[in-house]
């Protein structure tokens, strides 16, 4: 039997939560439950926790095939929704993983999220990362496939003209982008039928990506920042000895002590009030209601967003090694950094 959907007594009020409206209309959340687990939290744990956290007031979900854990998601969306949550409020959001970019793998695997899900659409279906390279859950930081190749866009075209028939056969409602750079989404900007929505880029006061960000806003593109609090947890393939800790950073902890909250909430704060959608992730019920209510009450001030906007240290954290090709040179190969994308055998490399 289906047990009504109850919210929590301390929930959020739902309609205080800020919204934002992608160029669709639609709305989506102003933040989202992360469900990857960095390869060391168990997906029942996961589950629960989104299951909590809809009872709390989280309405975006930001799923993925490779997170291994959208089959046990789906009983929790079932549940909620068998128990009177109405599937319009839930904004889903999934991710093609990189091994199924070739188009007949593309609408597959779309399908079995969806049957994972227990949904019969998704609000929004990324394709993860630009390039087709896959690498086995839980590997290590020098793991080399060694079928993996650059960004070619006619490649990613394909599969993007797979996404946008999901579309257009109503089983996706917007799709998008994670992992992608300014001259990669001109690129696809130029080429594509439906454009993106979002584009899911990691985002934290240490990794800001101005140009970027500004970019997506300027394209009417939903900027979704992963890793919002620095991700302190993150597994060992995306560690190294450069990188710094948000929430240990001055700016960050003044200001936590000005508002009397755990860094991480600054953090949180910061990111709904510069623009983008934070997707912070836990599976502690008081870090994960805390992450949702500190966007609906004490803002930063103007002269606090400034403070935040000077933590930026280009600090990028998932530096996405495990993705590189035969040849490249380093992980900074994967970003276009100088403005190019690497060539690769026959293809020449290019710049727009
Ligand atoms: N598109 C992509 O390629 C991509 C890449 C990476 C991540 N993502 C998405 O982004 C989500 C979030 O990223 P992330 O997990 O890397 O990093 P994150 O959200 O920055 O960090 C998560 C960690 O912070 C802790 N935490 C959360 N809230 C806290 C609070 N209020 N106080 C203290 N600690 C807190 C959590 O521990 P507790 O459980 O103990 O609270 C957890 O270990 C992922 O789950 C995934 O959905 C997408």
């Amino acid at each position: 039997m289906t047990m009504k959907f109850v919210p929590a007594p301390d929930a959020v009020d739902v309609a205080a939560v800020p919204q934002k409206t992608l160029y669709t209309g639609a709305t989506i959340p102003g933040i989202g439950l992360g469900t990857f687990g960095s390869d060391a939290y168990a997906g029942e744990e996961i589950a629960a926790a989104v299951a909590e956290a809809l009872r709390i007031g989280y309405r975006y979900l930001d799923c993925a095939a490779c997170y291994g854990n959208e089959h046990l998601i789906g009983e929790v969306l079932s549940d909620a929704i068998g128990g009177g949550l109405r599937r319009s409020d839930v904004f889903v959001l999934s991710k093609l993983w990189n091994d199924m970019h070739k188009p007949a793998d593309a609408a597959a695997a779309c399908r079995k999220s969806l049957a994972d899900l227990k949904l019969d659409y998704l609000d929004c279906y990324l394709m993860h990362w630009p390039f087709p390279n896959y690498h086995p859950p839980g590997c290590g930081p020098d793991e080399r496939n060694p079928e993996s190749r650059p960004y070619i866009h006619d490649e990613f075209m394909e599969t993007w003209r797979a996404l946008e028939k999901l579309v257009y056969e109503g089983l996706v409602r917007h799709i998008g982008t994670s992992n992608v750079t300014i001259p990669k989404l001109k690129l696809i900007l130029r080429d594509a039928a439906i454009k993106p929505a979002v584009n899911e880029m990691e985002l934290h006061p240490c990794f800001q990506q101005g140009e970027l960000f500004q970019f997506c806003m300027d394209h009417d593109i939903q900027p979704i920042g992963y890793s919002p609090i620095g991700s302190p947890k993150r597994p060992e393939r995306d560690r190294t000895p450069d990188d710094l800790s948000d929430m240990e950073q001055p700016a960050v902890a003044d200001i936590a002590q000005r508002h009397g909250v755990h860094p991480a909430l600054v953090c949180i704060k910061w990111a709904s009030q510069r623009g983008q959608i934070p997707i912070p992730f836990s599976t502690n019920r008081r870090n994960y209601l805390a992450n949702i209510k500190c966007i609906t009450e004490d803002p930063l001030t103007y002269e606090e967003m400034e403070m935040m906007r000077g933590a930026e240290r280009n600090c990028r954290l998932i530096k996405g090694q495990v993705f590189l090709w035969e040849g490249a040179n380093t992980w900074l190969d994967l970003w276009d950094t100088d403005g190019t994308i690497p060539g690769w055998g026959g293809y020449g490399s290019v710049r727009i």
